[in-house]
Parts: structure tokens; C-alpha cells; sequence
């Protein structure tokens, strides 16, 4: 028989330090991967990767328990060359029925031939940087605004799933610091235009585990966490310590690319996002459950980064595969 504690006042910190510690584990339980390689990454590669081969990659991430796969942007193809065949990778892909394949739109024009494929999801991205807007998307942050609510009306009457994405959300390699509170302003407006989940990108990697921390606590005034995804690039080599801030913070989506492909091609010094072999093998070995068979990942990372024909960044595909397949 367990004997109850017999003071009161040890018996009350016991109890919060249980109920506190015990709500942590459970909503860290399992923690679901938005793989964005196949847009976020590929976007920026010098060498154009023949559509049969980004077919082929995103057929293999679909066969690693991946739920959720961002598949490539139907963007202008003068400014991004690299997402030109957009709706034959759309077309091409063998989709299983459990998996969102999202793809990211700048614009009606955007939305409207990506509905011509058939697209159930989109993504839209904003910033609160306004030198950022002017280089990626043309226009000032109003005007952007302005276009993701002309997209997500069409989408909504086409019953389209919207994810959003804030860029730039600590740093802008433009305009500096960015402030928590209007990124908070930023996540709010997206959530009112439809969007059912925001994912805050580190852009730039300059994130550290105290801006991440004071930016997320920020939006968690008016948003639960739930609304939340983490979107870091590792050019600092700050991402996993940054996603653990999230997850810490109750955050539990997470962006990432296998083999730590990405890069914004507008935004100066951009490297790959956290590659998603390293973060799967953080997540197990904090017993959180992702669904995703980390030796199929490490097989798919090795096949882009051969394709590509650049070592992996991911450090657990190095150090492993090896050990599984040579
Ligand atoms: P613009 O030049 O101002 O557009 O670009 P426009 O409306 O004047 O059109 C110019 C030409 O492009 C026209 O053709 C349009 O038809 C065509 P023309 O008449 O000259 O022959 N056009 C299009 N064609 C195909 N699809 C379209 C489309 N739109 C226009 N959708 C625009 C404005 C927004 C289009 C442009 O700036 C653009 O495409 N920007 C996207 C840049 C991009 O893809 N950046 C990377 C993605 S964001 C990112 O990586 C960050 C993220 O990962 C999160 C994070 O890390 O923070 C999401
Ligand atoms: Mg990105």
C-alpha cells in the first residue's frame, strides 16, 4: 500500500510538481513532422532536379510514416525556376490517403493552377519584415496580407485546408530584429483569415533559445499552442535547441527537411532547415513518438543529397548510414 505524504505543504508542492510534470509528458507524447524538403529545399539548389527525381523522393518520404509533406510552391516560375514543373510533380506523385501533401501559393494565379491539379492544402507565408516582403513576394507586409485574404476566400470556397507561415519571425537579414509583438500580430491575423495552424520561420536560422523563447511566449498571450508549427533553418546551428524551446513551450508541429535541404533563394544567408533524420533521432530519444521510420528517412536523405550530388547535412544520416546500408 502507498502511504499518503502526511504534510500538507509537501503534499501540495508533490501534487503541482506531479499534475505540471505529467501534463508535460503527455502533450510531448508524440509530436507531428511537416517535411518541407521537397519545396523548401529544393528551391534553393543551383541545379535543377529533373521532375522524375523529385517524384521519386517524395514517393520515398511517403513510404516513412511522414502524415504531412509540403510538395513543392506554385510561385512565378521567373522568380523561383526550380518549382517551374509544379503541377506535373503535383500530378505525378503516388498520394496515400493518410497524408497531407500541401503546396505553398503566393497569389490567386498561384491558387488557380494548383487547384487545376487538385490540391486539398495550401501554404501562404507573410513576414512582418518589410524589406523581406519587398524581396521575396514584391509588395509591401499590408499588401501580402491583402493577397493571402484574396487566396484563402477562393480556398475556402473550395474547401481547401490553409497553413500559414510567418517568415523572418526573430531576425530579418534586411531590417534586423524583429519584435515579438508584431509577429504575435502577424499569427493572429493569419489565424483569422482561415489559417488553422501558423508555423513561425526562423528564416534565417539567428534564433537562439532565449529570442525563440520570448517570441513564442509572446504569441501564447492569445494563442493556444495548438495553432502553432516551429519552421527552423539551421544556419547557426541553433534549430534542435530551438524546437526543443518550442516543444517545451507546448508546441508540438514541426518543419523540417531531410537531409537539412532549404534555403529561402530571397533571403540572404539562408542555409538548410533542420534536417529531419537529426530531428526524428532527437524527438526518439526523448521517447516522443513521431510515426516516422528513421532508416527509411536516412535512405530517402541519402537519395536526394546523391541526386543533388552533395553530402547530407543531416549529421545522424552521416553517422548512420553506413551502419544500416553499406
Ligand atoms: P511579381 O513579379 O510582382 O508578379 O511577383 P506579377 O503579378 O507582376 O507577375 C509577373 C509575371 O509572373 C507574370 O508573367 C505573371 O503571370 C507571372 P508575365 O506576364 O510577365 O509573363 N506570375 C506567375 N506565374 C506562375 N505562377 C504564379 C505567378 N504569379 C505571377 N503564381 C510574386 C510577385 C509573388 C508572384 C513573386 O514575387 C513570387 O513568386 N515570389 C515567391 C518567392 C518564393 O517562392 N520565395 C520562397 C518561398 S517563401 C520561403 O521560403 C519562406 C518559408 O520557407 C518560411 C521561412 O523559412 O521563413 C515559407
Ligand atoms: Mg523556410
Amino acid at each position: 500500500m502507498v502511504r499518503p505524504f502526511r504534510s500538507s505543504g509537501l503534499l501540495k508542492k508533490f501534487t503541482k510538481w506531479t499534475v505540471l510534470r505529467t501534463m508535460s509528458e503527455e502533450s510531448q507524447t508524440a509530436v507531428k513532422i511537416v517535411e518541407v524538403g521537397p519545396r523548401d529545399g529544393l528551391q534553393n539548389e543551383p541545379v535543377n532536379v529533373p521532375t522524375e527525381i523529385k517524384i521519386d523522393f517524395i514517393n520515398k518520404l511517403s513510404d516513412t510514416g511522414l502524415k504531412a509533406i509540403e510538395v513543392t510552391s506554385f510561385v512565378s516560375p521567373k522568380w523561383v525556376p526550380q518549382m517551374a514543373d509544379n503541377t506535373q510533380v503535383y500530378a505525378g506523385i503516388s498520394k496515400k490517403k493518410d497524408i497531407d501533401y500541401s503546396v505553398l501559393v503566393p497569389n490567386i494565379n498561384g491558387l488557380e493552377s494548383a487547384l487545376s491539379v487538385g490540391i486539398k492544402e495550401i501554404a501562404v507565408f507573410g513576414t512582418v519584415s518589410e524589406s523581406f516582403a519587398r524581396k521575396n513576394t514584391n509588395c509591401s507586409v499590408q499588401e501580402g496580407f491583402d493577397r493571402i485574404k484574396k487566396i484563402a476566400d477562393l480556398a475556402k470556397n473550395h474547401d481547401l485546408k490553409i497553413r500559414g507561415y510567418i517568415s523572418c519571425v526573430v531576425g530579418c537579414p534586411y531590417d534586423g530584429v524583429i519584435k515579438p509583438s508584431a509577429v504575435t500580430k502577424a499569427v493572429n491575423s493569419l489565424l483569422e483569415l482561415g489559417c488553422y495552424e501558423v508555423s513561425l520561420g526562423d528564416t534565417i536560422g539567428v534564433g537562439t533559445k532565449k529570442t525563440i523563447h520570448a517570441m513564442i511566449k509572446d504569441i501564447l498571450r492569445t494563442t493556444k499552442p495548438e495553432s502553432l508549427a516551429i519552421h527552423c533553418h539551421d544556419t547557426y546551428g541553433q534549430a534542435l535547441a530551438n524546437i526543443c524551446t518550442a516543444l517545451d513551450l507546448g508546441v508540438t508541429v514541426v518543419d523540417s527537411s531531410v537531409s537539412g535541404l532549404g534555403g529561402c533563394p530571397y533571403a540572404k544567408g539562408a542555409t538548410g532547415n533542420v534536417a529531419t533524420e537529426d530531428l526524428v533521432y532527437m524527438l526518439h530519444g526523448l521517447g516522443v513518438n513521431t510515426g516516422v521510420d528513421l532508416k527509411k528517412l536516412i535512405a530517402a536523405g541519402h537519395f536526394i543529397s546523391t541526386a543533388i550530388d552533395r553530402p547530407t547535412a543531416s549529421k545522424v544520416n552521416a553517422a548512420l548510414y553506413s551502419k544500416y546500408f553499406l
